[in-house]
């Protein structure tokens, strides 16, 4: 492994940190809060499993976007993990411009979960929250969620990735013969 010397001794700046960070590959998921006309939903990447006892997640999310104030407000969101086939998704959902309400719930084909936001039964998995508890950290907000309800596909799975700024997919497994 080569070039991490200097990066040692000098205090790293923002587009070198995200670039190393997205060595990371990762999940992808659909955070919602709401449903109906009221659905809000983003792209995120930031999901952790943080307890067994109690079941509590992490997500991590920007302090002065419009998800917080709503999740912070209603005290719940839902966490769903996207498939491959869902990449689409994913890309329109982190935009500026993406739909919201009605139109969100219809482009998701979403259903209104135990907890009354939005959840995905195509998704991989999805987990209801209760929040828990809200860090401040930095230019985001960890929130900690309590899980009260989830559901996950029975289907082979497939989900979608994440890796150095590009949505992917894991390798087809090896048939038996080629194994
Ligand atoms: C793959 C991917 C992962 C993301 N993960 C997060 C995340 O964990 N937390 C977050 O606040 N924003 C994340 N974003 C950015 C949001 O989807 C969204 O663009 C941004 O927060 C916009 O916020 P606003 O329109 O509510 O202001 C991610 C975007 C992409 C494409």
């Amino acid at each position: 492994m080569t070039a991490v010397t200097g990066a040692l001794l000098a205090e790293p700046d923002v587009t070198t940190f995200r670039t190393a960070m997205g060595r990371f590959p990762t999940g992808v998921t659909l955070l919602t809060q709401g449903s109906g006309e009221d659905t809000i939903v983003m792209t995120l990447n930031s999901l952790t499993s943080v307890s067994l006892d109690p079941l509590l997640l992490l997500v991590s999310v920007k302090a002065d976007g419009r998800m917080l104030p709503r999740i912070s407000r209603a005290g719940s969101f839902v966490v769903n993990v996207l498939t491959e086939p869902q990449r689409d998704l994913a890309q329109e959902f982190c935009r500026p411009d993406r739909p919201e309400g009605h139109a969100a719930m219809l482009r998701l084909a979403a259903e209104e979960g135990v907890t009354g936001n939005a959840v995905l039964p195509t998704a991989e998995a999805y987990f209801e929250c209760l929040v828990d508890a809200e860090y401040r950290a930095g230019d985001h907000t960890l929130l900690i969620g309590r899980v009260v309800a989830l559901g996950q596909n029975t289907t082979a799975s497939d989900p979608l990735l994440f890796h150095r700024g590009r949505f992917g997919r894991l390798p087809a497994e090896p048939t038996a013969e080629a194994a």
